[in-house]
């Protein structure tokens, strides 16, 4: 199940026992396909054009998901540059029978919106409209700064491309 708003989606569904672990909880990299799944759809809805994912940025496993926890995945635009758009995503997980989900997953995701042949393709600007959206923002840029420093320092310090 899917609910969007303008600048976000979000999916709800139900852990199930094929997503868990030895260990009885969910996989990480489970995690990691719900969160890349819906911020697809976020930039899809976004630029109304096929996306691609960017980079992943500090995703932080807070709390386990248990099998039959209802899960919520959030991805809001959050900023965009010329091609790019830079996505919160926020999991949470609870008991179905109660109404106090806690936050088991968060982090930032890039993606890039891209024409017919593949080439990037300028993206509608985002432009936030609370106090909180422009904190957000800011810490997206931030984010957004470390992951090309990143990308530099393997680059210039170790000479990876
Ligand atoms: C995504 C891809 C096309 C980007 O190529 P690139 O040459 O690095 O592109 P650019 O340097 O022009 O950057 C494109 C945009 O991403 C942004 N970007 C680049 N590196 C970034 C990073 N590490 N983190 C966040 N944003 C980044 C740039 O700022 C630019 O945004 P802008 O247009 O808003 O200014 C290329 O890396 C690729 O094809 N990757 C594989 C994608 C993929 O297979 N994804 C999984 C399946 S969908």
């Amino acid at each position: 199940m899917s609910k969007h708003n303008d600048n976000s989606v979000e999916f709800c569904f139900l852990a199930e026992p094929t997503d868990v672990n030895f260990g009885g909880k969910v996989h990480g990299g489970m995690v990691m396909k719900w969160i890349d799944q819906a911020s697809y759809a976020c930039a899809a809805k976004w630029s109304k054009r096929y996306s691609v994912t960017v980079s992943a940025n500090g995703i932080r496993f807070i709390r386990p998901i248990l099998v039959g926890q209802m899960v919520s995945v959030t991805a809001s635009i959050v900023h965009t540059g010329r091609s790019s758009m830079h996505i919160y995503v926020v999991v949470r997980a609870r008991d179905p029978k109660e109404d106090s989900p806690v936050i088991t997953n968060r982090c930032f995701i890039t993606f890039m919106a891209t024409d017919e042949s593949g080439y990037p393709i300028k993206v509608p600007e985002f432009t936030p409209k609370t106090a909180e959206d422009e904190k957000l923002e800011q810490v997206a840029m931030h984010a957004k700064d470390f992951a090309k420093q990143l990308d530099n320092d393997f680059e210039e310090k170790l000479g990876w491309k």
